[in-house]
């Protein structure tokens, strides 16, 4: 039987889908990749800009198309619907992109698609969950995009404080992609030593780490009032999670995934590691957290549940 061809679909070519096709191709991880966007035209024209650049890359396929097309692929990622603007939190865009995202997963579906589901648009950790309950999908196989962004800030904002490669960092931030998530820098290392034994060593306050969390918290915000949208940190976020899922990786990765009595929750979808491999979420990784972590970590859940619960009633 011949081997088949790997294949992602991209749902919403804004800035953010567009930044993580440009991202795919340089990576060379879909042999197909397929572009689906509500002006059809959009995806046309970034399909032939994307395509030049396959004469220096490895995708062998690009094409813009429509929602049956996801029938037969292993991974369809959702970018699509309303950013925040300047000043707007994550949260405030929940009716808008429920219904968005209601109408995306219904077609997505109605095609026959029977593979995993990665989101990015916000406010993901709902988006997410939504996903999971229009799809009706095993949990495993709905995947948020969750704070690996964050995480992946948190460890450059820590590379610049202790002086190294972000690659030596190892640090997660943690709960809702959003105001209330917050840094589990009880489980953070540098070089494999623990992050807080270094911080010690070398003076550097629990203050300052507090601080340092309260800028990731608060990044984007300072990106979107500088240029208007962040793209580029969270379309390679979603090339991480994307290969780890195409390669079977196996790797743990900070992702928005489904609880079942980890950190004592249940019925909602969260910000925490994960082991991802082409199953999707092959198993939550729950991180110990210490009590400081454990409030903020129910904090963050309850806010996330009541705007689930309250937005698809
Ligand atoms: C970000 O954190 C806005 O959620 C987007 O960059």
């Amino acid at each position: 039987m011949p081997l088949k061809r790997q294949k992602v679909v991209l749902i919403g070519d804004g800035a953010v889908g567009s930044a993580y096709a440009f991202a795919m191709i340089h990576q060379g991880l879909a042999e197909e990749f397929a572009i689906i966007n509500h002006t059809h035209e959009k995806a046309v024209g970034d399909v032939m800009d994307l395509e030049d650049a396959t004469a220096y890359t490895h995708n062998k396929r690009i094409y813009a198309a429509d929602y049956d097309t996801c029938k037969d692929a292993d991974l369809v990622v959702i970018t699509a619907g309303a950013a925040q603007k300047p000043g707007e939190t994550r949260l405030q865009l929940v009716s808008k992109n429920l219904k968005i995202t209601k109408n995306i997963v219904d077609q997505v579906m109605a095609s026959g698609f029977d593979g995993i589901f990665l989101v990015a648009s916000n406010p993901v950790d709902v988006l997410t969950y939504a996903v999971q309950k229009f799809s009706g999908l095993p949990q495993k196989r709905v995947i948020g995009s969750g704070t690996s962004l964050d995480s992946a800030r948190l460890q450059v904002a820590l590379s610049k404080l202790f002086d190294v490669h972000p690659n030596n960092v190892i640090a997660y931030m943690l709960g809702e992609h959003g105001d209330t998530e917050f840094a589990s820098f009880d489980n953070a290392t540098i070089g494999g030593v623990p992050l807080l034994a270094l911080a010690e060593l070398k003076d550097i306050s629990m203050d300052t780490l507090l601080q340092v969390e309260d800028d990731v918290r608060h990044k984007a915000y300072e990106i979107i009032n500088r240029k208007g949208a962040t793209y580029y940190g969270v379309a390679t976020s979603l090339v991480q999670i994307t290969r780890a899922i195409l390669r079977d990786d196996d790797e743990i990765l900070p992702v928005s995934a489904p609880m079942n009595g980890e950190y004592g929750l249940n019925d909602i979808y969260i910000g925490t590691t994960a082991v991802i491999n082409r199953t999707g979420i092959c198993e939550v990784f729950e991180l110990p957290l210490n009590d400081r972590e454990k409030d903020a970590m129910a904090h963050s859940a309850a806010v996330l549940q009541k705007i689930a619960y309250d937005g698809m009633e």
